[in-house]
Formats: structure tokens, sequence, C-alpha cells
């Protein structure tokens, strides 16, 4: 498990997933590796995959990922880029069929920045066939916006009730995220709209759930009376990420058809 950024849940989660598979994990920090002293990812790639069964990498660049997975002859694990954050999804549209079935037709409203999770959102819209309503300030659009297909049904305003109305699921996350620490003060103005409150969430449908990948900041992109509602799910949310994470290392490491 390379880690170049922060974490608690996916830290955690890989880890357990895989002691209580019967195997090993092994945290590196840039502190502890030569990757953190130069040593290029391609070679990096080609060591670990002889003595690893998969290797799961948190980094800034997306590309990082990528190179890794290229040079790489064992699964490589998108475990959060500056640019996707696949794995939160896998907890997230879990947690969606325990607490009300398939989502597939619902509408799930994205609201804050068009970040690495807005961008997991907007490829989860695509397979698991939900329509995404996505609301950011003016220049904070996700990436992905431009590599949709007209078969998928996203939407994307400056407008967060619009976004919230009628929604099965309403989704946000800090406004300004790893890497981006110097810009919170900024972004605190350009945001405090898009919160997550009580009152946008009444524009919602009385069924909705509210997700966020989390840590959170009560006060700032959700009001904290929000993430203690019973239609809350944070918490089980993040408990998913073990059991995601279980299923997709079997799938990786010992084949779907075990
Ligand atoms: N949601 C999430 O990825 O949490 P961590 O940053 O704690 O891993």
């Amino acid at each position: 498990m390379i880690f170049d950024k922060s974490s608690t849940r996916t830290r955690v989660s890989f880890e357990t997933a895989m002691v209580e598979g019967g195997g090993a994990a092994i945290f590196l920090s840039p502190r502890d590796t030569q990757l953190g002293r130069g040593e290029p990812i391609a070679d990096s790639a080609r060591v670990l995959s002889r003595m690893c069964d998969a290797i799961m990498v948190r980094t800034f660049s997306h590309e990082v990922a990528e190179t890794l997975a290229k040079y790489s002859t064992v699964p490589v694990v998108n475990g959060l880029t500056d640019s996707f954050h696949p794995c939160q999804l896998l907890a997230d549209m879990q947690t969606y069929f325990e607490h009300r079935g398939d989502i597939k037709g619902r509408k799930v409203a994205w609201v804050g920045d068009g970040n690495n999770m807005c961008n997991s959102y907007i490829n989860a819209a695509q397979q698991f066939g939900f329509a995404l309503s996505i609301a950011t300030p003016p220049g904070y659009e996700p990436s992905g916006l431009g590599n949709i297909s007209s078969a998928v049904d996203v939407e994307y305003s400056n407008d967060p009730k619009r976004a919230v109305v009628n929604a099965n699921l309403v989704v946000t996350d800090v406004w300004a995220s790893m890497g981006q620490e110097d810009e919170a003060e900024r972004r605190h103005d350009l945001f405090h709209q898009f919160q997550v409150s009580e009152a946008l969430l009444s524009e919602a449908r009385s069924d909705v759930l509210f997700m966020h990948c989390l840590p959170a900041h009560r006060g700032q992109e959700v009001e904290a009376a929000v993430l203690d509602r019973p239609d809350s799910v944070v918490w089980d949310e993040a408990g998913n990420r073990l059991h995601a994470q279980k299923a997709l290392l079997e799938m990786l490491i010992v084949g779907s058809a075990a």
C-alpha cells in the first residue's frame, strides 16, 4: 500500500481486509521508501510485482497510478488520486443498495467541488444507470464532464437547489481536497452557498439518503445536524469500505471463480 497522501479509512480498511482474508498488508509512505527519494515509478512497479500479489496506491497525479499499472504484473488499485476515488464509490453504491435497493433510474445530487469524488460519481452514473445532477460554483466543474457519452443522464449547473430537487441521494465532499489546503480560505467564500444544510435537503425526496466520504468539516460543506440525521448513512458508508475492498481484493487476487 503506497500512500503519498494521508488516510484513515482507506488504509485501515485495506489493511484489515487483507488480514481478515488471511493475508498481510505493508504500509509504505514516501518517508520510508526509495519512491520518496526519486526511484522511478516504473522500476518500483516491476520490483513490487515480484514481491506482492497486489499494489494499492494513493497519490496526487493520476498518471502515477497509471504508470504503476502499466509496468506492474499484479493488479494495481487506485486508493485515490487527484482525478478519481473509485474504491469510495464501491462502498457508496453498496450502502445505497443496502438501504434503498437498486440505484438504477434514481437521481443522485452532487453538491460542492467538482473533485475526484465527483468524477467517480460520473463514472458510476454510467456504470449503474442513475441520473446525476451536479452543482458546483462556476469554475469548479468536474474534469470528467468532458468525457460523458450522450446516453448518460448527467446534468451540470451552478444551482445546488436544482441539483437536489427530487434527489434520492445527496452527496458532498470537502471544499478543499488534500493538496489544496492553501486555497481553503478562498474556497470557503466561493462555496458557502453549496453547503448541504437541512433546508437544502428538504428539497429532496422524503426518502433521500445523505452520503459524505469523510472526513467531514461540520459547518462548511455540511451542516453539523445533517450528519446526525437518520437519513445520513455516512457511518455505514465508511464501514462498507472494508466489505467492498474485501470483495475487490478477493476478485483481483483469488479470481472471480473463488
Ligand atoms: N474517504 C476516504 O478515502 O477516507 P480516508 O482519506 O481517511 O482514507
